[in-house]
């Protein structure tokens, strides 16, 4: 399964409360440029713009599906199909925003001391993670990946490396005026109950595993992951599940 706008937008508005939290604890000043690493169908964008609307605001992503839905939406700003991974502009930036999106690019150590250098002196570099490779949601898929019969093709599969919140500051400070790490868990209200979390996961976190699956596979692993999130997360009295959710964030200054 490759990256969906559609499918990734279902919960627009919880995914972006995050981006919010994050842009709202930049102090860089007098921001004239700025670009969005990893912008999605730019939600994350849009915050980034409507917080310094007088700056250059770039979107890069490396999926046309989300490209195409940011374009849409933010019709004046310029998007960029590229890979964080091999991103190395010529320019330098004031605001650097990567909501939940480092995740899926490997090699933190020296990612993100990289990206540091592509700061003007005094720029911000805003990172949010999703920090829940331990919570059930992935421990379920992981147990399952491993226990089915699909298990030789996805067995295997694995989130890049994510890091506790002490390496990234140690990585961080000797390139940087200040560095701000902290972690919130969201309880995110999800009124579909169970079907809602599977519906999330399905536009982020179990893409690696079903990407590798047919059809019918595809459909048993998610029955399979249905079941188990079943036990796992207690619906309330409405049928809601309040989705436990512990994200990253770091505002690192140049
Ligand atoms: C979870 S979404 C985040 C979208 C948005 N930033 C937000 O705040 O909701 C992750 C995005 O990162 C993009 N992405 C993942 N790996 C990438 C890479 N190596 N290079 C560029 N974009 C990447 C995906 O295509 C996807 O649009």
């Amino acid at each position: 399964m490759s990256w969906s706008a559609k499918q990734y937008s279902m919960f627009e508005q919880q995914r972006t409360r995050p981006v919010r939290d994050l842009v709202a604890a930049i102090a860089t000043q007098n921001v004239q440029s700025a670009i969005d690493l990893g912008c999605g169908p730019g939600n994350s964008t849009e915050v980034l713009a409507e917080r310094f609307s007088d700056a250059r605001i770039t979107g890069l992503d490396s999926s046309e599906d989300m490209l195409a839905d940011a374009r849409q939406r933010l019709p004046d700003l310029t998007f960029e199909l590229a890979d964080i991974g091999d991103w190395n502009p010529a320019q330098t930036y004031d605001v650097i925003l990567a909501n939940a999106s480092l995740q899926w690019v490997p090699d933190h150590a020296v990612l993100y001391p990289r990206l540091v250098k592509r700061l003007n002196p005094g720029g911000s570099l805003a990172v949010q993670t999703p920090d829940n490779l331990e919570e059930p949601a992935h421990r379920l898929a992981r147990e399952i990946a491993a226990n089915g019969p699909w298990a030789d093709k996805i067995a295997s599969v694995k989130h890049p490396d994510r890091h506790p919140a002490a390496y990234y500051f140690e990585w961080l400070k000797p390139h940087c005026a200040d560095v701000d790490v902290w972690r919130t868990t969201y309880h995110h209200p999800l009124s579909g109950g169970h079907a809602a979390v599977v519906e999330w996961f399905k536009g982020s976190a179990l893409r690696p595993y079903l990407q590798k699956l047919d059809q019918g596979e595809q459909a048993a692993f998610l029955d399979a992951y249905l079941n188990a999130i079943r036990q796992a997360y207690p619906a309330l009295a409405d049928g809601t599940v309040l989705l436990p959710f512990p994200r990253l964030f770091i505002v690192a200054v140049r």
